[in-house]
């Protein structure tokens, strides 16, 4: 099968397709064959070596895929070959095939073009996990960080649905925009002085919780941004690994602060994940309550482009790799 393989640890020039052994479907898998695959941050990070994949994961890039199911595993009920189909993966997605446990594998949301599926399971699943396990609840604030991203843009919606109000912070004036139409109460350009700004907006209290996808650097200005029994969930580390917390503000608050990661989750977890998604999100896109905000599609012969348009800070919305 042709999939996009990495030379060496790199710039998007070590991107290349390459003809690779095609996985099979071993008992409790399903085999996909992929139409499309969602573009995310994480890939970029694996390309560049930093993000090594969980092991006895495939090498290859790639952590969400839709497709049709090719062949079903020993012991798999429910799915026949041809019946499309989102999954949500350890690694293996940049792929003409991709085998999987057939927990992370769910039916694609109602309505929704089967390309554009390839990029709504790794952000809906992180979003749903890390409200879940934060505890949002309907009345209280979200501060999502980089609301035109991604997850962002998702977060945003997911937590509008659920009756809270939302904050959020981008980098342009186009992007604030962006964050108003899809419901954002509070949108603060994070080259400004956001923290004071948050907490003018918030008369003083702060927010109940955050999703940070930017790690050390807003480590503290996190933290002086909860309110009282406030939550911190850290996702992402585009701002350093390591940062300094200031134990008196977190415990003056009652503070939390926590951070989780989807792909080194058990598949069993992954699987109570995914069957969430199903459940509670795929009717909210079904329904036009979530939709789907931007997207650009590259054939995955560019993908070395795909990589560029994603850390060029161009970007809105998902970026898709069509098979
Ligand atoms: N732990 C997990 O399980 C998990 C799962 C999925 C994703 N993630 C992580 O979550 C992060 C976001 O993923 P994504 O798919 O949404 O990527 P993305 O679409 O590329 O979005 C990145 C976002 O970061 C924002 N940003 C950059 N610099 C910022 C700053 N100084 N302050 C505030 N926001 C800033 C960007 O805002 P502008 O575009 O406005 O500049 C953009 O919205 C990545 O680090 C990814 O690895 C973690």
């Amino acid at each position: 099968m042709r999939a996009v393989i990495a030379t060496e640890p790199g710039g998007p020039e070590v991107l290349q397709i390459a003809d690779v052994e095609a996985p099979v479907a071993g008992p409790g898998e399903l085999l996909l064959r992929t139409v499309a695959a969602g573009v995310n941050r994480a890939d970029i990070l694996q390309r560049q070596g930093h993000y090594p994949p969980p092991r006895g994961t495939s090498e290859i890039i790639g952590l969400e895929v839709s497709g049709h199911i090719e062949a079903v595993g020993e012991g798999v009920q429910g799915w026949k070959a041809g019946d499309p189909a989102v999954a949500l993966l350890a690694g293996g997605g940049y792929a003409e095939l991709v085998a999987l446990p057939a927990g992370q594998v769910i039916r694609p949301p109602e309505g929704v073009d089967l390309v554009t599926a390839a990029g709504l399971i790794e952000v809906a699943a992180t979003v749903v996990s890390n409200m879940d396990h934060v505890h949002l609840a309907p009345g209280e604030t979200l501060l999502t960080h980089g609301g035109a991203g991604g997850i962002g843009s998702f977060a945003i919606q997911y937590a509008k649905g659920l009756g809270c109000r939302v904050a959020t912070t981008a980098g342009s004036a186009e992007k604030l925009d962006l964050c108003r139409e899809l419901g954002a109460d509070i949108a603060l350009d994070y080259h400004d002085d956001w923290v004071a700004q948050l907490k003018e907006a918030t008369g003083g209290r702060g927010v109940d919780v955050i999703l940070d996808v930017m790690g050390a650097k807003y480590l503290d200005a996190n933290v002086r941004s909860l309110a009282r029994r406030g939550r911190l969930v850290v996702i992402g580390m585009q701002g350093g690994i390591k940062g300094e917390l200031n134990l008196n503000v977190l415990l003056s608050k009652n503070a939390t602060v926590t951070a989780t990661s989807l792909r080194f989750r058990p598949v069993e977890e992954k699987a109570a994940i995914v069957a969430r998604v199903a459940e509670t999100v795929w009717p909210l896109l079904a329904s036009g309550a979530i939709r789907v905000v931007r997207e650009t599609r590259f054939p995955v012969e560019d993908v070395r482009a795909a990589h560029e348009h994603l850390t060029s800070g161009a970007n809105a919305g998902k970026i898709i790799l069509t098979f």
